[in-house]
């Protein structure tokens, strides 16, 4: 019977080990779906089935020897958080996106804490673990206290970035006098910490290195302006990927480790690639800001705008040969992408030239424009990115700036002083006509003011801009009808 017993959970063991290898296979081959637009929905499904594949082995394994209390515990958890997952995803906006996977990153931080601090009990507090681990036991240590630095860190760092992302506090970086030092002092101390701890683990210096990293995270992202918080998700997106390895290796389980590689290294790799796009130092950006001083005053007097309505705007329209239309978070928020699909269409009619140029971090979330347009069946030949089409304003009649602020803003190339110094924008200016579809004066994402506004060639349609680009389209039906 016993060993019948011992067969049966060898048998378990390898199904599991199986299982995981499938998995991370399935993940992997998720990641390359993911990288192009045709195989995307393909990816996910792999990534979809990767997952199931290693939750129900884990499961397996995990109830294994589990009392029959702890196996209602376990699925009731899973229930639980599989319809809260479900509800949250299909009901979040897209606009909302970023600030969800935010959120999702803090919970991968704390199960790193809390996987922390149960493996340093399990040990400590069970003589005969202690001996089982022998030499060992140093690198276990080790791997508690970096685990739940990590944990720490990703899970403050992400709920900052969530309360920024949703503007539940302003998204201007935090300048605490000396922050350089803070968190290049903070990230030594961990050091000698993980050091001590390891030749003299204790409770103290547990409870120590978690406030510390707690603080170094909510520190190292409050310091991060508005304009680089794309580069944040995907670099905390990194983190958390590093905490689940870490958990990975507490709990001696391969699949968290593949994946929390797969998941930190790719993370790493977004985020490099969008700082390269936006002209950040990488360093600087994943050290809290380093290097980056505090604004100048934003008080600078631009002057008078102008303002125009639909009627008109819709005449100048039809009076140009080239029209370029930049959409920015406003068209989303507004849903203007249909009837903008609709102007496009009638202008193109016309024989009027139309194209758009959607720069990287437009919106909240990466292709964010490229999606909507698609949904609008915007032709995808006329949609170019940022370096395709930045030096084509200088030719062109009428630029429609959709909701756009921050990535049209030339206080980027003109002014060094600026948050968003050295990020690449789209010239819209070196047009001979822009128009600016708003609701007010307010500043974009970044919280900076945008020079653009006040410019000699700029005309200010204020309005919703799914309301205004309707009426322009109204104007322009109309026009028709009558000639
Ligand atoms: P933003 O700079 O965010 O400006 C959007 C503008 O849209 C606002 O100035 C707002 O002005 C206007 N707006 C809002 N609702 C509107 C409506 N219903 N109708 C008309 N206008 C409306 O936009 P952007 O140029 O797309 O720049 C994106 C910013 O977000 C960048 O700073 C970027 O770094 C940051 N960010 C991007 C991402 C990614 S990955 N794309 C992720 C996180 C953050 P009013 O309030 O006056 O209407």
């Amino acid at each position: 019977m016993t060993d019948s017993l011992v067969i049966a959970s060898i048998d378990w063991h390898s199904v599991a080990t199986a299982s995981y290898i499938v998995a991370a296979l399935l993940f992997i081959l998720s990641l390359a779906g993911l990288s192009r637009h045709e195989s995307a929905r393909q990816g996910v499904a792999f990534g979809i089935a990767g997952m199931a594949i290693a939750l129900a082995a884990t499961i397996g394994v995990a109830t294994e020897h589990a009392e029959a209390v702890a196996v209602v515990l376990l699925v009731a958890a899973v229930a639980i958080g599989a319809t809260i997952g479900l509800w949250r995803a299909r009901v979040v906006e897209m606009t909302g996106m970023p600030e969800l996977i935010a959120l999702l990153h803090s919970f991968v931080g704390l199960a790193a804490v809390l996987v922390g601090w149960n493996g340093y009990f399990s040990v400590e507090d069970n003589a005969g673990q202690t001996e089982v681990l022998g030499s060992l036991l140093d690198i276990h240590h080790a791997e508690v206290f970096i685990g739940i630095f990590i944990g720490a860190v990703t899970f403050t760092g992400s709920i900052v970035a969530y309360l920024k992302l949703s503007a539940r506090i302003r998204s201007a970086p935090l300048m605490l006098p000396g922050k350089n030092y803070i968190n290049v002092g903070a990230l030594g101390l961990f050091v000698v910490l993980t050091v001590i701890f390891v030749i003299s683990p204790s409770l103290p210096l547990l409870i120590a290195v978690t406030v510390l990293a707690l603080a170094l995270g909510w520190h190292l992202v409050a310091s991060i302006g508005g304009g680089d918080m794309p580069v944040v998700v995907s670099m905390l997106n990194s983190y958390s990927g590093w905490a689940a390895a870490a958990s990975g290796f507490l709990l001696n389980n391969d699949l968290l480790i593949v994946t929390g590689a797969l998941v930190g290294s790719s993370g790493a790799y977004l985020s490099y690639i969008m700082c390269q796009a936006m002209n950040r130092s990488f360093i600087s950006v994943i050290a809290g800001g380093f290097g980056i001083e505090a604004p100048a005053s934003a008080d600078t007097d631009y002057g008078e705008h102008r303002e125009i309505d639909a009627a008109s705007a819709a005449e100048l329209l039809t009076g140009a040969s080239t029209v370029i239309i930049t959409p920015g978070y406003g068209m989303a928020v507004a849903q203007a992408q249909y009837p903008v699909a609709e102007l496009t269409r009638q202008l193109r009619d016309r024989g009027i030239e139309v194209r758009f140029g959607v720069h990287p971090v437009a919106g909240r979330l990466p292709g964010h424009m490229n999606v909507l347009l698609a949904e609008a069946k915007v032709p995808y030949d006329i949609v170019l990115e940022m370096d395709e089409i930045n030096d084509d304003f200088g030719e062109t009649d009428v630029v429609l700036v959709i909701g756009a602020n921050d990535t049209v803003n030339p206080a980027a190339t003109e002014d060094p002083t600026s948050p968003i110094a050295g990020m690449p924008v789209l010239k819209v200016w070196e047009a001979s006509n822009v128009i600016v579809f708003k609701r007010s004066m307010a500043s974009g994402y970044a919280g900076v003011q945008n020079p653009l506004f006040f410019r000699e060639n700029t005309q200010m349609l204020f309005g919703d801009a799914k309301a205004k680009v309707d009426e322009i389209v109204g104007a322009l039906a109309a026009d028709r009808v009558t000639a």
